[in-house]
């Protein structure tokens, strides 16, 4: 197996292994490898739901996502599909999955279905690296801090996608709510300490309004977006992308009108977040 960086700032390529095949000792070194990047990139890969399964069971508990539909046949499956005649995407801005989950996702496992002939690539962005070129006087202020995180924006009655095309398509309308966690996480395996407030879903820090609240998170913001720790994957048929929704943010391009996208998401279960 090769592992390289796949740009200076976010994530790595892994190559010379079939996740459908992948031995114990592989396994032990992608973990390390996810710890270390953030987000790693597949290519080639011949992955059947079956197979996307028993990859995701072997790294942990998946958890069902309330939002998305769901593959008829595999429940623990949710597909991020844009029709051809639909003009919102999902996930078409940045954020990172569940943070407004007391218990925000591990990881998503995303597994390219059916392509655009041109668009639709993948931006991430590390959080790991932004947080840590930040001054040491904006760090020690930022580990005080705890933020509001919510979906009811977004997936509410009357958020986000309600007016949108893509109503229809989604469900949990009444199943939306907020959570609290510190704004400097340390994350579980490596111990790292990662800047954890994206634009999809962090509302403001806990104590301050949102309009005292967002000076500092736009500041945070366009930090973590313009000096270097994002990258952009491009698809192809047996691509996968495989991050890790503690240290990095993802958005996906919607760059692809009249065209059909279909991508298969399995998120993985974590747990509370501890802060330093
Ligand atoms: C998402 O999981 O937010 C969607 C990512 C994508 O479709 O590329």
């Amino acid at each position: 197996m090769n592992i390289s960086q796949y740009s200076k700032g976010c994530g790595a390529l892994v190559e010379g292994v079939q996740l459908a095949n992948l031995s114990d000792a592989e396994l032990g070194d992608l973990r390390r490898a996810f710890a270390d990047h953030g987000v790693l990139f597949f290519r080639n890969q011949s992955l059947s739901p079956d197979d996307h399964l028993t990859f995701a069971h072997r790294w942990g508990e998946i958890v069902i996502n309330k939002f998305f539909t769901h593959t008829q046949e595999y429940p623990g499956i949710a597909e991020v599909r844009k029709e051809k005649d639909q003009e919102t995407n999902i996930g078409g801005g940045w954020h990172t999955d569940h943070s407004y989950d007391q218990k925000p996702a591990l990881g998503s496992i995303l597994v390219a279905r059916e392509l655009p002939e041109t668009g639709g690539d993948t931006h991430f962005a590390n959080l790991q690296k932004a947080y840590e070129s930040l001054s040491d006087g904006l760090k020690k202020t930022l580990e005080t801090l705890r933020a509001v995180h919510s979906n009811v924006h977004v997936y509410g009655e009357d958020g986000y996608y309600q007016s949108t095309d893509l109503a229809s398509q989604l469900g949990g309308v009444d199943d939306v709510g907020e959570a609290i966690h510190p704004v400097v996480i340390q994350h579980p395996d490596t111990g790292r300490k990662i800047l954890y407030v994206n634009p999809g879903f962090t509302l403001c820090f806990e104590g301050w309004t949102p309009e005292e609240s967002r000076p500092l998170l736009n500041y945070l913001f366009a930090h973590v977006l313009t000096n270097g720790f994002t990258c952009r994957f491009n698809w192809e048929p047996g691509s996968i992308a495989f991050w890790d929704n503690r240290s990095t943010w993802h958005s996906a391009e919607n760059d692809y009108p009249g065209q059909f996208r279909l991508m298969h998401r399995i998120t993985l279960a974590g747990g509370a977040l501890q802060g330093v």
